[in-house]
């Protein structure tokens, strides 16, 4: 792991800002490695520390990933670490994603989605991403277990594109949804 993210996720902790767990972190890991994807989008980067870990991961074979921020001091703040990582395949945008031109701004169809946002919008964000991935496209949901109730309005998107799903409990509390093809 590189320097800035050790540091990172321990500022994060003191600081109270949420960011992936070590074991979702390792999950990524291996989910990129076996897909190898090239276009990337991250809903949303907070600080950026998950952009840097995925683009850090997504550079050995020239991936790259868009993340968006709705705070703009953590957008900022996520621009300096990007910076300091020489991580320079994350391209960054200080937008509330909802209403962002994402067709625009990400140029689909994506390969990779990793969703890490507001879990009440979960259902919100299938509807935003639907126009620019594929059936290619490889989604992966965090912290599906642990807020298993606040995740109505995905169920209701899965339901109602009768969509398939994985639920992988990667710790004793929480774990993801992966949804591919
Ligand atoms: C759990 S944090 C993301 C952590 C990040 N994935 C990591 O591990 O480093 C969720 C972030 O989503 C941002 N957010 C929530 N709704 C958003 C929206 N509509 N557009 C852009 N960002 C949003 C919040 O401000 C927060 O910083």
């Amino acid at each position: 792991m590189i320097e800035i993210l050790k540091t990172l996720r321990k500022t994060c902790k003191e600081r109270n800002i949420p960011i992936i767990s070590l074991a979702t972190e390792s999950f990524l890991w291996k989910l990129l490695r076996k897909h190898k994807p090239k276009i990337c989008l991250e809903i949303w980067g907070a600080v950026w520390y998950s952009s840097i870990y995925m683009g850090e991961i997504l550079n050995a074979w020239g991936g790259k990933i868009t993340s968006f921020e709705i705070s703009y001091p953590a957008y900022q703040e996520g621009l300096q670490n990007t910076k300091e990582s020489h991580c320079y395949n994350i391209i960054s945008y200080p937008y509330d994603a909802n209403y962002a031109p994402i067709k625009k701004l990400v140029k689909g169809p994506i390969d990779f989605i990793f969703i890490d946002g507001q879990k009440s919008q979960y259902g919100e964000y299938m509807e935003i991403i639907e126009k620019i991935s594929s059936p290619d496209t490889v989604i992966l949901i965090d912290d599906v277990i642990k807020y298993h109730n606040k995740l109505s309005s995905l169920y209701e998107y899965l339901q109602k594109k009768q969509m398939k799903y994985q639920i992988l409990q990667l710790e004793p509390d929480d774990g993801v949804m992966l949804i591919h093809g």
